[in-house]
């Protein structure tokens, strides 16, 4: 290790024995995506800490405590490393005007930063797919959203999520709920914690989501949002939970559902796993109508939501298909240096054909090399020698079936292996 230095706590590796099931993530999540015609949005991972502040609100977990914030030295500029996708999508929609050419469906994928108390499935650097849907205001949108998170972990295999929705309806409405919250809360001062009490005039409905057992009662008899509901908050959420109902996806109603990020309003939604401990909302999100206008746009509607790679794949890991590591087709052994160069060639033309090849670099006798060609997985070893060079064939190997080698003209090769898996 240089001088001890190790990896930034709560920031992970990614190892090449995990990385190809990352990557088999990715491109089924690329697939699926296109499946839904979203376009791919890449926005930089810095930006003015304003940004954040201003979207996801200055009284929320992230923006008081968890943002990887410093100053840049050169203009003194406060900049943060991003701790979610959708200010940094909201103010690349707004800075290229994407909406004046209409409605827009967009993702990104990449990582976030939060500086929170790293345990399993809750990390500092964590990765996240983000989905947005920017210009649609009706709940048919909405809808869509969530079916196709339905439709992502039946490719990838997962099942058992449970999907829970609730409406946080306009902002007068949660003005309305807002100041029932705080009376009813003022009334229950003595049962509050210092969290609590510090929240209860600034953001109380972060109040709802304590986590505190002793305050779970007084929360569970605090007024609901429901009872405040403005009727086209209701009709949007009734409308949601008929197209869901028709297209089959099962929910849970959850007037509980508090999300920590102030941006949004009417629809909310989280699909929640109970086979990852703690840490077992594995995706979320929901409507944000004002957002746009609040970063400097012109007001649009917009709904998105985003998933947690890591944890995503710790549930492929528990319940989804099986995903092979990637092994090479062919092993390329060799020995003397002009057979070297002949190998060399041999390789890029088996490339060529389409095979994935590891020619063997750093010497040693027939039988180490023969070592490393098994070990590698390879499911041929092509074998090269003096003999061969003369005759310009190469010795074909199959390693994992019980074939005998044969001596092959190296044009020959394709066919031969591609019979050879027929057979098999
Ligand atoms: P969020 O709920 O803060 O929402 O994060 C979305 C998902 O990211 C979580 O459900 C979780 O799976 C994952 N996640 C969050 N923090 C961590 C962490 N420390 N370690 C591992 N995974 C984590 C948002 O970020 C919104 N931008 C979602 C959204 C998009 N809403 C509308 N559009």
């Amino acid at each position: 290790m240089v001088n001890g230095i190790k990896a930034i706590r709560g920031m992970n590796d990614i190892l090449p024995h995990e990385s190809y099931f990352w990557s088999h993530f990715e491109m089924k999540m690329q697939q699926w995506l296109a499946a839904y015609g979203y376009r791919n949005i890449r926005t930089p991972i810095v930006e003015q800490t304003d940004l954040f502040i201003r979207s996801i609100g200055e009284v929320t977990d992230i923006v008081e405590k968890e943002m990887y914030t410093f100053v840049d030295h050169l203009n003194n500029d406060s900049l943060t490393l991003r701790p979610e996708g959708t200010a940094s999508c909201v103010r690349a929609v707004i800075e290229h005007n994407l909406l004046y050419s209409g409605p827009q469906r967009l993702y990104y994928a990449g990582p976030m930063f939060r500086h929170e108390r790293p345990q399993k499935g809750r990390y500092r650097q964590f990765h996240q797919v983000g989905v947005e849907a920017l210009g649609f205001a009706g709940p048919d949108i909405d809808a869509e959203l969530i079916i196709m998170c339905s439709r992502f972990w039946q490719s990838l295999g997962i099942s058992g999520l449970r999907l829970e929705i609730s409406t946080l309806g306009n902002a007068e409405t949660r003005a309305l709920y807002r100041t029932r919250l705080i009376k009813y809360f003022e009334q229950h001062r003595e049962a509050l914690d210092e969290d609590a009490l510090r929240r209860m005039h600034s953001n109380p409905l972060r109040i709802l989501d304590s986590k505190n057992p002793g305050m779970q009662a007084i929360i569970e008899n605090a007024p609901k949002l429901i009872d405040d509901l403005d009727v086209e908050s209701y009709d949007h959420f009734e409308s949601l939970q008929g197209i869901l109902r028709e297209q089959g996806i099962n929910f849970q109603i959850n007037l509980r559902l508090v999300r920590g990020l102030d941006y949004y309003n009417r629809t909310v939604f989280e699909w929640v796993t109970d086979k990852l401990g703690a840490q077992s909302t594995v995706c979320a999100g929901g409507r944000y109508d004002g957002l746009i206008a609040q970063v400097g746009g012109k007001s649009a509607p917009a709904c998105g939501f985003a998933m947690g790679v890591e944890r995503l794949l710790a549930l492929m890991q528990e319940t989804g298909n099986p995903v092979k590591q990637p092994v090479p087709d062919i092993y390329v052994v060799h020995q003397g240096e002009q057979v070297a160069n002949y190998a060399w060639k041999c390789a890029e033309l088996l490339r060529d054909e389409g095979f994935d090849v590891v020619l063997h670099c750093g010497g040693g006798n027939f039988k180490a090399q023969m070592k490393k060609a098994d070990a590698s997985g390879a499911s041929y070893a092509v074998i090269i020698g003096d003999e061969e060079l003369k005759t310009e064939e190469v010795t074909l190997k199959p390693l994992r079936e019980p074939v005998k080698q044969a001596s092959v003209k190296l044009i020959d090769i394709s066919e031969i292996i591609r019979k050879e898996h027929l057979k098999s």
